[in-house]
């Protein structure tokens, strides 16, 4: 098949739209699939879970979901992915607990690519490990969006971790290939996905182990993951989200003081910022009170850390993750 947007599709706006295609896409799968096995790699973001829905509409327990958890998700994410695919969507899904494999491996390491190159390399060989336990697999599901081929060559997100593990022989079932995010977006809503998995904000693969500056540690990436959980749920209480908010915990301590005692304690960096492509951004106004709101919720709760910035630089220069 051709990697060119067939003229035939409609630009997916609305819900019928999206029922049409969703049907149009059961037929297409279950012609192509038969009664053979598909293998997916399930992260929870939008991509991959419209298509792990797609495909439980069309061949259900023949869709085998793999959701490795690699210790660097935003909280509660794991245990959403369980949720909505193994309990309220019957799939088939394998959980796999990679937490300590993937810490293991990054203890000591503090340069940022060669962060980014063990996790893309440990979830493929967690990925090509379990693929290998299975029996009569013949396809790979992959979320790859329109973007991604005319960005890409096809490749799925390219600095990701969600890749397809190169060394695996299958027959790629990729059902959004020629959609849009926003599509995307309106096809998830219509399989009936809960809106924080369709509308999440972009996150990226190698997650919060780019927000964990230098080397992570357990307990500073905990308190990170605690630290966003607050963040977040402030900012989704504004009128306008931005276009991606987060928090940063640079590796360096400062000092704080409790209990009469001066100690040290990291320092949580809030970054929100507005951009069409990522590739300019700029940063939008916070409410001062919600600022406050999250400053006193993180120095109350968050274990370790006893000082809250906020980041107002733009990009050019200062790229939106900290790393
Ligand atoms: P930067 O930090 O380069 O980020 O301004 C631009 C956008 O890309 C995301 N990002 C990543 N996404 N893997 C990804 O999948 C990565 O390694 C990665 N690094 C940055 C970032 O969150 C922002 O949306």
């Amino acid at each position: 098949m051709s990697d060119i947007r067939p003229e035939s599709l409609k630009r997916i706006t609305n819900e019928t739209l999206a029922n049409g295609f969703i049907e149009e896409q059961i037929k297409e799968l279950r012609a192509q699939i038969g009664d053979g096995k598909v293998l997916l790699a399930l992260s929870g973001g939008v991509d991959s879970s419209v298509v792990a829905a797609l495909l439980i509409k069309a061949i259900g327990k023949n869709l085998v979901c793999v959701h490795v958890n690699h210790g660097l998700l935003r909280k509660g994410e794991p245990e959403q992915v369980i949720r909505v695919f193994r309990e309220e969507m019957d799939a088939n899904l394998i959980y796999v607990d990679a937490v300590d494999r993937f810490l293991d491996k990054l203890a000591g390491v503090s340069d940022p690519e060669t962060k980014r190159k063990i996790i893309g390399k440990e979830f493929i060989d967690v990925f090509a490990e379990e693929a290998a336990k299975l029996d009569g697999i013949r396809f790979l599901g992959q979320g790859t969006i329109y973007p991604d081929i005319l960005e890409s060559k096809g490749v799925k997100a390219h600095h990701n971790v969600g890749g397809l593990p190169p060394e695996l022989d299958f027959e790629l079932v990729e059902p959004v290939k020629f959609l849009y995010k926003d599509e995307v977006r309106v096809v998830g809503k219509a399989l009936g996905l809960p809106d924080n998995m369709v509308y999440r904000q972009p996150f990226p693969g190698p997650g919060l182990g780019v927000r964990c500056v230098g080397a992570i540690t357990r307990d500073r990436l905990e308190s990170l993951r605690e630290a966003d959980a607050i963040v977040r749920e402030e900012i989704e209480k504004l009128p306008e989200r931005p276009w991606q908010y987060f928090c940063a915990i640079p590796d360096f301590q400062s000092t704080g003081i409790k209990d009469s005692k001066r100690y040290m304690g990291w320092a949580v960096v809030i970054r929100a910022v507005n951009t069409v492509d990522a590739v300019t951004a700029t940063v939008p106004e916070i409410p001062f009170k919600t600022l406050t709101t999250i400053r006193d919720r993180i120095i109350a709760d968050v274990p370790g850390v006893n000082r809250v910035l906020w980041d107002i630089s733009e990009k050019p220069v200062s790229t939106i993750e900290w790393e």
